[in-house]
């Protein structure tokens, strides 16, 4: 089977999780509105049950400083954001135009003013960031994960936590699903990442089936 990268909510033919049914998640009817209209443009956008799962972790974590790589057109940025009151965000987008549309966006949810919107290349801005971060959703570009996570970890507090979304690639990664040949690059780099957090001591990281995949780690 072949997969689009937008990623839709998971009932609609792409990966689905036995966990899936149970996992919706709760936002307002504002961002669900542009994610219903970002899923029908084929706009990137978290599935159901990775947004859901956002939602409860930050809701524990409760990060005042989160950096985000993929703004895509703001909803998990705004979920985020929605469930963490008094968080700011860093987020970044290559996009112009899904950049653009966030930043409308993020003033229709009302946290405008919480938002910190860089429009760049992910690998290029993080090497520049000023400051820590206690939370980091990493939804970019799937192949330069691993290239990413070493200046990652230093943005990162110590008890901070780093979620890698999209990690199970459609079960390729897993081997439920047979690679094909473009991709195998990206699978490659995607299973480095993996083998990079999981073995590393300084990080504690559990990696979780849930919507397409997510590696969990915790800074330690
Ligand atoms: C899966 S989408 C993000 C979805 C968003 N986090 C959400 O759930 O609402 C990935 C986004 O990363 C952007 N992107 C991909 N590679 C990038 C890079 N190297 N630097 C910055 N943005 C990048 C894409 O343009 C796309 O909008």
């Amino acid at each position: 089977m072949q997969f689009s990268y937008a990623h839709k909510n998971t009932k609609d033919g792409e990966r689905e999780t036995k966990t899936a049914q149970f996992n919706k998640p709760r936002i307002s009817n504002k961002i669900q509105s542009v994610r219903e209209q970002a899923f029908e443009k084929q706009i990137p956008v978290s599935d159901d049950e990775t947004l859901n799962f956002i939602c409860t972790l930050t809701g524990a974590v409760k990060p005042e400083n989160i950096l985000e790589l993929g703004t895509a057109v703001g909803v998990s940025g705004g979920v985020m954001l929605d469930v963490c009151k008094n968080a700011r965000l860093t987020t970044i987008e290559r996009d112009e135009n899904f950049f653009n549309q966030a930043r409308e966006n993020f003033k229709n949810f009302g946290v405008a003013e919480r938002v910190t919107q860089i429009l760049g290349d992910a690998g290029e801005v993080i090497k520049d960031l000023n400051g820590k971060f206690d939370f980091i959703f990493l939804d970019c570009a799937k192949v330069q994960y691993i290239k990413y996570l070493p200046r990652l970890k230093e943005l990162l507090t110590a008890g901070g936590v780093l979620v890698a979304d999209d990690i199970l690639l459609f079960g390729y990664i897993t081997g439920e699903t047979e690679v094909p040949k473009k991709r195998k690059m990206l699978v490659e780099h995607v299973k480095e990442y993996i083998t990079a957090v999981t073995g590393d001591c300084g990080l504690q990281t559990t990696v979780l089936d849930i919507g397409n995949g997510v590696a969990l780690s915790v800074k330690l």
